[in-house]
């Protein structure tokens, strides 16, 4: 197979592009399809000041790289969650959560960026899998408490350092299964929310972008092997064995017959959303500011994320205090 632009040996075959291309041109190829993505989906300008969500794996550490490359000013945060993945602490090698970090820093320093570290034990008082377990919230599956921690701590970090956009990894594999699991379960108010923007319509919100979300996942590791990005190969292992694995095979076993299925599907969604579908679902849930943190929440008094902790605390005793915090206005 032969590069498109020059002739040479390709590095890589996009089937649902009908498009190959060696390892310099696909270089070339992936910021400036980026670049089209931020602009057809109005997701940020030059003067924006952009966060990005980095785990340490390639998708999140690419798409700082990708951001960096194409002059945007783009600061990171790493959220440590304490998560080990070692069976004991004699196995070799570093825990799960410690080995992203290490990863995400060296990727930091080697550039010379700004990358912001939110660890939750030494924050809030428990890792996440101590915060499932003493919440009785998924004692062997800690990825909801996860999910909960990790929205709020992205959106308090953008706000409280002044960020405008806050960017994540997703990439096109990852919503195909989000939008294939919604979609089996006709989630509606979930569909209306998935999309490459989510605007920051109320105060306290930052926007939401995701601007891989059209590349598939093999495309993301080739990115990151090719321009030299070291990242944590392991997914979480908590992972293992979740509904969104098990779609992303079943998605790969049919983009294998029809190549491009995947981003038919997606961009079809798209399409279908732009043209009215889920009009009527208009996301209006009243939001107010909680009372104890001051980030926005549609639950009366206190947010999910505070009720979690104040749950927490009660068991364990307070280790540490939280954090004051500044209240945002939220007017009517
Ligand atoms: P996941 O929910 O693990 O599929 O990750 C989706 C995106 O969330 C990643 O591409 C990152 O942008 C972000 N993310 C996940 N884990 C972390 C973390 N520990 N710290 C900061 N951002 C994260
Ligand atoms: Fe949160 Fe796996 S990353 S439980
Ligand atoms: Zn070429
Ligand atoms: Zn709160």
């Amino acid at each position: 197979m032969k590069c498109r632009k020059c002739g040479a040996t390709a590095a890589i075959n996009m089937r649902q592009h009908k498009l190959a291309l060696c390892e310099e041109h696909f270089l070339e190829w992936m910021p400036e399809q980026t670049q089209r993505f931020v602009e057809k989906y109005r997701m940020f300008a030059p003067e924006d000041k952009i966060l990005v969500a980095v785990s340490g794996g390639k998708d999140s550490l690419s798409l700082w790289d990708i951001l960096h490359r194409l002059g945007y000013h783009a600061d990171g945060l790493y959220i440590g969650l304490g998560i080990d993945g070692r069976r004991s602490s004699s196995e070799e090698g570093i825990g799960y959560s410690d080995e992203s970090r290490r990863l995400s820093e060296k990727f930091a320093a080697e550039r010379g960026l700004t990358l912001h570290v939110v660890e939750v034990e030494a924050t809030y008082g428990a890792t996440i899998p101590e915060l499932a377990v003493i919440s009785h919230r998924g004692r062997d599956k800690p990825c909801a408490v996860c999910g909960l921690n990790k929205r709020y701590i992205m959106n308090r970090a953008a706000h409280d350092g002044g960020y405008n956009v806050l960017a994540t990894g997703h990439n096109l594999d990852d919503e195909v299964a989000v939008l294939m699991q919604n979609t089996l379960n006709w989630a509606s108010g979930y569909l209306v929310r998935q999309a490459p923007v989510l605007e920051a319509n109320r105060p306290g919100l930052a926007r939401k972008v995701k601007p891989l979300c059209r590349f598939y996942e093999r495309e993301m590791a080739a990115y990151a092997i090719v321009r030299g990005i070291e990242y944590i190969y392991d997914e979480c292992p908590h992972a293992v064995g979740s509904t969104t694995l098990y779609y992303k095979e079943i998605l790969n076993q049919l983009e294998e017959k029809r190549p491009g299925a995947k981003l038919q599907f997606y961009l079809s969604f798209l399409q279908a959303k732009e043209q009215g579908l889920f009009a009527l679902q208009a996301d209006d849930a009243e939001l107010h500011a909680c009372e104890k943190c001051g980030q926005p929440t549609s639950a009366p008094g206190e947010c999910s994320f505070c009720r979690l902790w104040d749950k927490v605390r009660a068991v364990k005793g307070a280790r540490l205090p939280l954090p004051a915090l500044p209240t945002i206005e939220i007017s009517d």
